[in-house]
């Protein structure tokens, strides 16, 4: 979405990462900056700081993260030589948010370099509960470590309801300006869904149909193989709705649906986010009845066994989401994803409508409606899907035929991954892609009618086994409506 020239200088930068052994820094962060550094784009100053309650010194760091590097980059990418670089790049502190002599020693490590000007930028990302987002803002506010140039980094979910997202944003931006805070939604760190924005804006031939004229609904699916490993505790309080629809299914359907912002790039930041917040905010609100009767909320039946307790938290939802503006009115946007699904496998279809009349009636075959299929995971690309003719004498037979464009063919580029991207954003100070206050309080302000009619109702989620599509009533769903959901390419 940003139009930043790769090779745009960055500054150094002390990166503080809170939660430095978890699981998302030694799984993306930590790769996402070797492969920065195996690019040569980090500046030699740049530090990072991984503060944790585990016992560890710099050399057990090191360590731990080339393990990890070993682990989560790829054989072929991995090098001796930046390898090298980034982990002496690496300090790690103990650090028990209840004793004060912990946060001394980060003070004392950071004020080495007085990041008094923007020629050294604090970035201090806070990958742990959002529960201590505003206690550790305080902390760094007491001790003088926010400075105007400081830089935070939010991952979501921002709060776990509209209240708490608002006592999470209160405490966060009595310490930093909406400018200095960067909340994550990796999704549009992906590839293919910036170049979704690209698809639309870049070229003329969709825009006509991009309306409830032509299409017919829109269906968005993150669907996943894995179950919570490693993460019961945190999903088990959040649930799909919360870890996948507040976030990073509603800023999908947001870039599908949103009116062309005026400039995408440069220093118009606000441009696509305002376009974003007017979408979150022309959702049909989902309450009571209606949440009952277009919401699925599913659970697979060994979830109980893996997390070791039984829960009524859902592991799957389906929901038929509407879009109250000119452009997309009565048109269903379907929204999906799940755990141990049978695929691993992410889209945005765009399913448009029939022909308005049937003109090869004595033909073989029947016209299928033309779709855009954005797939986002797990090879990035995009079909379009057509009727075409079969080729040969007598008649007419109708086909159904795709024009398949796969990234990984078109363009000879390794795919980054959306973490990588983000990164140098941040270090660069471009927060286009990183979602602003009103969006994040819109988004709570759609979900939680339906999270609250799930409470009252008191309706366990339906079973569905491991390494099926889900539950029936995700099909039933659309069948409704005559429609099915798009499984196979
Ligand atoms: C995270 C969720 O934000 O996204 C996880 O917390 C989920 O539960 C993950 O597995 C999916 O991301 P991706 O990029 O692997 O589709």
């Amino acid at each position: 979405m940003t139009a930043s020239p790769p090779d745009l200088a960055l500054p150094a930068c002390d990166i503080t990462v809170f939660g430095g052994t978890g699981d998302l820094a030694l799984r993306k962060l930590l790769p996402g900056l070797y492969e920065r550094e195996r690019e040569g784009q980090l500046h030699a100053d740049t530090r990072v700081v991984a503060v944790s309650r585990h016992r560890l010194d710099d050399a057990g760091y090191r360590e731990l993260v080339a393990d990890a590097l070993h682990d989560h980059v790829p054989a072929d990418r991995l090098e001796a030589g930046p390898l090298h670089r980034l982990t002496r790049r690496l300090h790690h502190l103990e650090l028990d948010a209840t004793r004060p002599d912990d946060w001394d020693r980060l003070h004392a490590v950071l004020k080495e370099h007085p990041a008094t000007t923007d020629d050294r930028i604090r970035i201090f990302y806070l990958a742990v509960h959002s529960e201590l987002f505003g206690p550790v803002c305080g902390r760094l506010a007491d001790l003088g470590l926010a400075t105007p140039e400081s830089r935070v980094v939010l991952e979501k979910p921002i709060g776990t309801d509209l209240a708490s997202s608002h006592l999470v944003n209160d405490a966060v931006g009595s310490v930093f300006e909406e400018r200095q805070i960067f909340r994550i939604d990796h999704y549009l760190g992906k590839e293919s869904v910036q170049n979704l924005l690209v698809t639309r804006f870049a070229n003329t031939f969709l825009e006509p149909i991009w309306n409830s004229r032509w299409v017919d609904h829109v269906q968005i699916t993150v669907s996943e193989t894995l179950g919570v490993a490693g993460r019961g505790d945190y999903y088990d309080r959040a649930g799909a709705l919360r870890d996948m629809v507040q976030n990073h299914l509603l800023q999908m359907l947001c870039l599908v649906a949103m009116e062309p912002p005026t400039y995408v790039g440069g220093d118009a930041h606000d441009a696509v986010r305002d376009e974003k917040l007017k979408v979150l905010r022309a959702l049909a609100p989902l309450t009571g009845r209606d949440v009952d009767r277009l919401t699925v909320r599913g659970q697979y039946t060994t979830y109980g066994e893996e997390i070791g307790r039984p829960s009524t938290t859902e592991t799957f939802v389906a929901l038929r989401a509407e879009v109250q503006n000119w452009r997309w009115a009565g048109v269903p946007f379907y929204l999906r994803t799940g755990k141990r699904l049978a695929r691993h496998e992410s889209t945005i279809e765009v399913v448009f409508k029939e022909p308005p009349h049937a003109m090869f009636p004595h033909s073989e075959g029947t016209t299928t409606p033309n779709r855009l299929t954005v797939r986002m995971q797990p090879d990035e690309g995009m079909q379009l899907h057509l009727t075409a003719k079969h080729p040969g004498p007598g008649g007419i037979r109708l086909h159904p035929v795709s024009l398949d464009l796969s990234y990984a063919d078109a363009f000879e580029h390794r795919s980054p991954d959306a973490y990588e991207r983000l990164l140098l954003d941040i270090m660069r100070g471009i927060p286009t892609l990183f979602m602003r206050r009103d969006e994040v309080e819109a988004a709570w302000t759609w979900v939680e009618p339906i999270l609250e009619q799930w409470q009252s109702s008191a309706v366990e989620p339906v079973r569905y086994h491991p390494g099926s599509t889900g539950p029936a009533a995700a099909t039933t769903l659309l069948a409704r409506e005559g429609r099915t959901w798009q499984e196979t390419r």
